[in-house]
């Protein structure tokens, strides 16, 4: 039933290898997560799952318990990823949750691996899900922790308390194209122009508010021309805080949707406490970290699932969504090593 470690490693590069690169390029529900979704169902089958895929387009994996009665042992994370991605974020959470089931094999519980479409952009097959109701006992997403922490701390692991909240929207701003060689300076209305100065102040207003970040992640220029002066800009903005009262004041200060934000989610129960014995189990150093990442552990934990994650140190620096992600051999098989203990406990729970 279980692979070898060098397996794992194999099917991030196998995963990685979709769609092209530069980096990982897989859309949510592109062609490219479609192909990762399929590549996951056949190392599902492989070792014996029953294969589903729910109404939203998930991928479930099971390994049916001898009390299937009993609530659902859920772990898993995306297939999709950001343009020019790394190889760790999403499929490590997939890859390694079937490596740990792979090992256990049968437990009082059912025990099943998922891949969540397009989390990327919203978790938005996470959220159909929990809409849905359809809600597993537990849920442990493993990923890289896609920050430089764990590397200044010298630790190989963390256990999350908490997931960022955030509140993403776009502005458009309006001004007057124009020949760029005929137009005096002083009677020009450039569009560009006022959108750098709103986006110098998305930035410092983010700046002003303690744990908060702010990125306008893509600006499209209308239209378009070398000579001409920009009429219409559309930029996107993605704001996080750690809690409700700062993610309050960026979403007053910046304008932003109330209706659009995420509120910050607290990690724990079950889950949490089987990678807390499981890391004490080997007498490793206990690391909490907060995740300035969304996950769709959050979603997962809004929705009233007991939930935890692991992260595993990230190298180069903690980079992420870049080429140059990066976790040793050895940490994501330490880190394959807790999720199996974890899951292992929480499935045999009576
Ligand atoms: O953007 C995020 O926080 C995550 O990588 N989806
Ligand atoms: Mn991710
Ligand atoms: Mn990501």
């Amino acid at each position: 039933m279980a692979m070898a470690i060098s397996d794992l490693q194999a099917r991030l590069d196998a995963v990685y290898a979709i769609g092209g690169g530069p980096g990982a390029n897989r859309p949510g529900h592109s062609d490219a997560e479609d192909e990762a979704h399929r590549l996951a169902a056949a190392w599902f089958e492989g070792i014996d799952l029953q294969v589903e895929v729910d109404p939203d387009g998930n991928l479930v994996g099971r390994l049916r318990g001898e009390e299937p009665d009993l609530p659902e042992v859920w772990s898993g994370s995306h297939l999709d990823s950001v343009p020019e991605g790394g190889r760790f974020d999403g499929p490590l959470g997939v890859l390694g949750a079937l490596e740990a089931i792979g090992r256990l094999g049968r437990r009082r519980r059912t025990l099943a691996v998922v891949a969540f479409r397009e989390e990327e952009r919203g978790c938005v097959g996470s959220r159909a899900r929990v809409e849905r109701g359809s809600l597993p006992g537990a849920f442990v997403e493993l990923h890289h922790e896609q920050g430089p922490r764990l590397a200044i701390l010298g630790a190989p692991l963390a256990v999350v308390t908490s997931i960022v909240g955030y509140v993403r929207g776009e502005r458009v701003v309006e001004g007057q194209a124009g020949h760029a060689g005929t137009t005096p300076m002083d009677v020009r209305d450039d569009a560009l122009v006022r959108a750098a100065v709103e986006i110098l102040r998305i930035r410092d207003v983010a700046r002003s508010i303690d744990g908060a970040v702010a990125t306008v992640g893509r600006v499209d220029v209308e239209p378009g021309g070398i000579n001409v002066i920009p009429g219409r800009v559309r930029f996107t903005i993605d704001a996080r805080a750690p809690d409700d009262e700062q993610l309050a004041r960026l979403i007053r200060e910046l304008g932003l949707d109330p209706e659009r934000a995420v509120a910050p989610t607290a990690l724990g129960g079950a889950p949490a406490e089987a990678l807390r014995a499981a890391i004490g189990s080997r007498g490793l150093p206990l690391v909490e970290l907060a995740s300035g990442a969304g996950h769709d552990a959050g979603v997962l934990a809004r929705a009233g699932v007991p939930t935890a994650m692991l992260f595993v140190r990230a190298l180069n620096g903690g980079v992420s969504h870049s080429p140059d992600e990066l976790s040793s051999d050895e940490d994501v098989a330490l880190a394959v090593d807790i999720l199996t203990d974890a899951l292992d406990r929480l499935a045999s729970a009576p």
